[in-house]
């Protein structure tokens, strides 16, 4: 949560900055401002509270001075409300010193207590830190050194950029806990919260560890721990290409990323097919004997993530026949879980830096665990803190509400249970094919999922002032429906709830009412003729309550033609392939209905995309 950007190079530091947080805006748009070091030796700073376009329109009425060094940031609020004042960066007392914070400073009662007479302009915690820093700077005449006086202080989870009006030319940052990331320029140097923020400057970054400090110059790139101590650092070439993160004509981000999902699904599988079955090299370092000893998975992650887990789980489970356990990140660690050596981690996050899934990985490595981590982001934190990386391959999804990194994590856990079924010879090669045969022709399926666009925007049209939908579905089309509930309620704001169909009985079918939409994702009648017809009961079961039914179904199921008001019809695929199918319908529904709406689809109220704070 949270974006950060940081420059030192030349003049046109104010577009870096701005650029920097309009590729970064997702990760939170409370308020946004920059701050700008100048030769003459005065920090300039223009902030505004809502979207970056309110601060791009102050900079057009109030220009900001030049300069060669500035730090920019866009909130997701913590601290105070999203006002002009609790807007970043924060100035130190004398306004020398401007300083920008993700995170949350736990002990920032006590230090603000600690500075008695400073007066605050704002409720943040962030601006104790910028006037502590200020004061520190003062007494010792030197920002690095005053820099690392003020983070040995802090409690609580942080990324920090500072600059000073005493030495222009120059940015600190400092990370505990939360991300940062250097780009490396020619005669010139970034800072970030994520790659995103300089990827259409240079190709070239070191991701910072935990508890270090990165300082930039122009020409110059140094990495201390808080002690001062230099550290050596290695750059990794960024992967993804500065277009893919545009939205190339589209109106949204969120209608390009479902558009894009047939080449995030055939990214993620590339060269991890092979004539003699699933390989995934970078499980190497655990190595198969680890492999085959395992007791015990628990897949941890949030959201969106979370469900991409659940489908997983069908798939590892039926394939490689070890239990496997799904959990909430937030909530593994406070529950004194088993865990012990023979037990696999796999955490899923798209961004790599969820605070809540990171905690929980941590947590697990420390009672022994071994850790696999299921990232679309290169060099995240959690694929570092993690013993194995199987990178998904969708790139930069920039819609909060997330879609292709989801059917890409779908596909990572099938191949990682594919892998894992025949390293512990539980998986007959025969079955392995099938499986295999099935995931090379998915892109192919999955564009023919994309174009139900066509009828669900009629559908979405129709149901614009729909107050509730509900989503029904049995054994993986049972996450399905959990995430075109969640997809609903993030961008729409509507009531929405996803069910177990065989659970409706069990009490929530009370709130079945006259005109009532229900999603049901029914199962294949060809590959699971039982569950297809428990299906088609429920379906009947709500429509004699009066619900409006939308169906989907596989193409040439006529059964639920007479008891369904609506019907969208997707390729044929073995069961374990279909959640990857049956959401995307559901995808472009919240789509849709937000736009009919009139409401922001890939900036929803409240959010954020990547969520660093717990
Ligand atoms: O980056 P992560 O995959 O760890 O994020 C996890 C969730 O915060 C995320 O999936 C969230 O639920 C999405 N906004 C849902 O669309």
């Amino acid at each position: 949560m949270c974006g950060i950007v940081g420059y030192v190079g030349d003049t046109k530091t104010k577009d870096v900055l701005l650029a920097g947080l309009a590729r970064l805006e997702y990760r939170g748009y409370d308020s946004a401002g920059i701050a700008v070091t100048t030769a003459a030796g005065e920090v300039d700073v223009r902030k505004r509270s809502g979207k970056l376009a309110r601060l791009a329109q102050l900079l057009e009425d109030d220009p900001i001075h030049p300069g060669t060094t500035g730090i920019g940031h866009t909130r997701w609020a913590t601290h105070g409300g999203p006002t002009d004042e609790n807007a970043h960066p924060h100035l130190s007392e004398d306004g020398r010193v401007a300083l920008i914070h993700n995170g949350i400073i736990e002990n920032f009662a006590q230090l603000r207590e600690q500075l008695g007479e400073a007066s605050f302009k704002s409720e943040t915690d962030t601006e104790v830190v910028a006037v502590l820093l200020g004061s520190e700077v003062k007494k010792q005449g030197d920002l690095e050194a005053a820099f690392r006086t003020v983070v040995t202080q802090l409690e609580g989870t942080f990324t920090l950029l500072a600059t000073s009006a005493d030495e222009p030319g120059k940015v600190v940052s400092a990370r505990h806990h939360s991300p940062l990331v250097v780009g490396i320029g020619d005669g010139e140097n970034f800072l970030g919260s994520d790659i995103a923020a300089f990827v259409e400057y240079t190709r070239r970054a070191v991701a910072i560890d935990d508890d270090n400090i990165a300082v930039i110059t122009a020409d110059e790139v140094r990495v201390t721990d808080f002690a001062g101590n230099p550290l050596p650092f290695e750059e990794f070439e960024i992967a993804w290409d500065p277009a893919a993160a545009d939205k190339g004509g589209w109106p949204s981000f969120m209608a390009k990323e479902i558009s894009e999902q047939p080449e995030a699904v055939a990214n993620t599988i590339r060269g991890r097919i092979t004539p003699e079955g699933v390989v995934i090299p970078e499980l190497s370092e655990l190595g198969d004997e680890f492999l085959q000893g395992i007791e015990r998975i628990v897949v941890i992650a949030c959201g969106t993530a979370a469900y991409a887990g659940m489908i997983g789980r069908y798939a590892i489970e039926e394939w490689a026949r070890i239990p496997v356990e799904i959990e909430l990140s937030h909530e593994f660690r406070y529950r004194n879980p088993i865990v012990s050596e023979q037990t696999l981690v796999i955490s899923i996050s798209q961004s790599g830096e969820t605070m809540d899934t990171m905690m929980a990985v941590k947590y697990a490595k420390e009672r022994g665990a071994k850790t696999i981590s299921v990232c679309n982001t290169q060099s995240a934190t959690i694929p570092r803190e993690s013993d194995a990386a199987i990178y998904t391959h969708a790139g930069p999804e920039v819609s909060v509400a997330s879609t292709k990194a989801f059917l890409a994590q779908v596909v990572a856990l099938q191949l990682f249970g594919l892998h894992l079924g025949r390293v512990r010879g539980s998986l007959d090669s025969e079955a392995a094919k099938r499986a295999i045969a099935q995931l090379e022709t998915l892109p192919e399926k999955v564009s023919e999922a994309v174009a139900t666009h066509d009828d669900i925007t009629q559908l979405a049209k129709w149901m614009s002032d729909t107050r509730s939908v509900l989503f029904l579905g049995r054994h993986v089309g049972f996450p399905v429906a959990l995430e075109g509930a969640l997809k609903l309620k993030e961008i729409t704001y509507i009531h929405a709830e996803g069910f177990a169909a065989g659970e409706l009985k069990h009490g929530p079918i009370a709130l079945i009412d006259h005109g009532q939409p229900v999603f049901v994702l029914v199962p294949s009648p060809r590959t699971s003729p039982v569950m297809h017809s428990k299906v088609v009961s429920n379906i009947q079961e709500i429509r004699a309550r009066g619900a409006r039914v939308i169906s989907i179904v596989e193409k040439g199921d006529t059964a639920t033609l007479p008891y369904s008001d609506d019907v969208i019809r997707l390729p044929l695929a073995d069961p374990m392939f279909e959640p990857l199918l049956q959401v995307i319908p559901l995808q472009w529904f919240a789509l849709e209905l937000c736009q009919a709406k009139g409401l922001d689809v890939d900036q929803p109220r409240n959010l954020a995309k990547s969520v660093t704070v717990e």
